[in-house]
């Protein structure tokens, strides 16, 4: 049976940064605060020629690069977004323009932080029926759009990037099994009215529809004993040891729940894949940006076991194990 492999990588950030020292001056808070609390130290932020689309192209470009192929093999385009900069058409209808992927179909995908993993299972299930299938999965988003920057207690957790891989079949390597989890009642934890990023100030007078809401201490709680869960029933099922894992890539959502994650799995912190200190939270994005950079730091090599999991809105969460 052939199962998706990886044939290259990609990863673009916006160019302005926005430090912890700056929101120091928009909001009540410090840099002790939010390095203690969240382990974030600096986050990308989108200009007005960085919209979600531009970004995921600039990101899928680098991944066609990396994979040595062309926009017109791409059969498949997915986009794991939730601040498409339009409802209609998708993000990726938009990349499948900018990038010249005159072949493929494309379509968006919301799962919120578990975006990318959903995909990448999607993009198992194509391969699997064919696997000569080339497909495009990114997670882009921008996030700074739908964060209110009065709000301490959200706006200093969220930032702006984009993420992109290319996948085929292989027979030898590729995903090996994954395990995704919704559980839509309790939505009111994690939460964002409106659709749309464009232009969010149209949507409604007060704005206040357009936010990101969270209830931070619930929402802490569910991700670390929902990933876990997720995490230690996959590998159980595949008989795989923590230890026998080569690298973990998580959900770049903050270092105290990664820590906590990484206590409960019993897992060396050295192999877990940390980079929420420069980009914030990315949502969809932090995992393909996270693979991005440990690819490029060679820290994955071929045959090694790769295990990801993701926790973010819906509640969505999951884990994956991949050879790579
Ligand atoms: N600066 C200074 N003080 C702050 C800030 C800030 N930026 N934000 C909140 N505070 C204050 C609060 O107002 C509160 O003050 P009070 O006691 O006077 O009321 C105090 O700090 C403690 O607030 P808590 O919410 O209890 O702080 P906590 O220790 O839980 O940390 C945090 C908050 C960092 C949000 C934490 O709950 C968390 O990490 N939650 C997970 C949230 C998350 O990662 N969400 C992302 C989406 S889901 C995902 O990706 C997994």
């Amino acid at each position: 049976m052939h199962r998706a492999v990886v044939l290259g990588t990609g990863s673009c950030l916006p160019d302005r940064v926005l430090t912890n020292d700056e929101l120091e001056r928009m909001v009540d808070t410090s840099d002790e605060w939010i390095t203690s609390r969240t382990g974030i130290r600096t986050r990308h932020i989108a200009g007005k020629d960085e919209q979600n689309y531009q970004l995921a192209s600039r990101a899928a470009e680098r991944a066609l690069i990396a994979a040595g192929i062309s926009a017109e093999e791409i059969d498949l385009v997915i986009v794991a977004t939730l601040t498409p900069h339009m409802m209609m058409p998708s993000c990726a209808c938009f990349v499948q323009a900018e990038i010249g992927a005159k072949k493929a179909f494309a379509f968006d995908l919301n799962a919120a932080c578990s975006g990318f993993l959903y995909g990448l299972d999607m993009a198992d299930k194509y391969i699997a029926s064919r696997p000569n299938m080339k497909v495009l999965l990114i997670g882009s988003e921008t996030l700074s759009a739908r964060v209110n920057w009065e709000d301490r207690n959200t706006c200093i957790l969220f930032g702006d990037g984009a993420g992109a891989c290319v996948l085929t079949g292989s027979e030898e390597r590729g995903i090996v099994d994954c395990n995704l989890f919704s559980d839509g009642s309790l939505w009111k934890l994690l939460y964002m009215d409106s659709p749309a990023s464009r232009n969010p100030a149209l949507l409604n007078k007060e704005r206040t529809g357009c936010f990101l809401q969270m209830t931070g201490r619930d929402v802490f709680k569910y991700a670390v004993r929902a990933m876990e869960n997720a995490v230690v029933e996959l590998l159980d099922r595949q008989q795989v040891s923590i230890d026998d894992i080569s690298l973990i890539i998580p959900h770049q959502a903050n270092v105290r729940i990664l820590g906590k994650l990484t206590e409960r799995l019993g897992a060396d912190q050295k192999k877990v894949f940390i980079n929420v200190d420069k980009y914030g939270n990315t949502s969809a994005a932090s995992i393909p940006i996270a693979l991005d950079e440990a690819n490029r730091q060679n820290r994955l090599r071929e045959g090694d076991t790769v295990l990801f999991c993701s926790f973010g809105g819906g509640f969505t969460w999951g884990s994956m194990l991949m050879h790579w």
